[in-house]
């Protein structure tokens, strides 16, 4: 499994994530696109980022009925991502509908990762507002094991959950780890954080960094530590 440091675009506009990119003129960085910018400039804006040269990772977090998730599924994989990713809690069902949608007529099809809970429900949100009892880290192992049981590529995890995910799918089931901070650099609005070297060492797959590269006086630079601490 090559491991890669993903950008996170949060951007709300066409013109911000150009800028941005026209910065990139060595290696060009594998990019999330997630809801914002998607609604914002539509699937056009996947193809220009696509025809920059730079691989994508779709963020769109698919959860709806087997057959409506299947069908947009195949029109991702025509839009020609390299990831996507849907809500494990749609069930295992749903994902296998998802996988049959995303493979193209010659058989291949992007990598596709689940969200086991989101790391902004926490233990009291899920019992009261989902009724769901169980410990979260059982949940979220019982979701990844769900995804890996659909045939799905990996998951979407805190870096810290990594080790544990890979210990229940198996080393090649893939794990994709935002909440990635630079040990003398801002923490903002994540609670759990580590740096690249340590996501590296649990045994992450993907890092998705956002604000340490995107608000980054030289964001080259910024995305080029990444890649040293994280892929070398
Ligand atoms: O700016 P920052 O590095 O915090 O960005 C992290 C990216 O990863 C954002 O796009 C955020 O929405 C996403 N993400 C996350 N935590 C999750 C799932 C996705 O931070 N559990």
């Amino acid at each position: 499994m090559g491991k890669d440091v993903i950008v996170a675009c949060d951007f709300s506009s066409k013109e911000q994530v150009f800028d941005f990119l026209d910065k990139f003129t060595n290696r060009k960085p594998f990019v999330k696109i997630g809801m914002e910018l998607f609604y914002a400039e539509g699937p056009q804006i996947v193809r220009e980022i696509k025809a920059r040269g730079h691989k994508i990772f779709l963020d769109l977090k698919l959860h709806d009925i087997p057959n409506t998730v299947k069908k947009s599924m195949a029109v991702l994989s025509n839009l020609d991502v390299d990831m996507t990713n849907l809500h494990a809690a749609g069930t295992i069902t749903m994902m296998e509908g998802a996988l049959e949608g995303l493979t193209r007529p010659d058989g291949t099809r992007p990598i596709l990762i689940a969200v086991t809970q989101l790391t902004s429900t926490d233990q009291e949100r899920m019992e009261k507002d989902l009724l769901i009892k169980e410990p979260i880290d059982k949940v979220v192992m019982h979701y990844a094991s769900n995804a890996a049981k659909a045939g799905l590529d990996g998951v979407v995890c805190s870096p810290l959950e990594a080790g544990k995910v890979h210990e229940i799918c198996g080393d090649n089931f893939i794990t994709v780890t935002p909440g990635v901070r630079f040990a003398d650099g801002d923490v903002g609005d994540q609670k759990r954080v580590m740096t690249p070297e340590q996501a590296k060492k649990i045994g992450s797959d993907y890092i998705v960094v956002g604000r340490p590269i995107t608000a980054a006086v030289d964001p080259v630079a910024a995305y080029e530590r990444c890649v040293r601490e994280f892929c070398d």
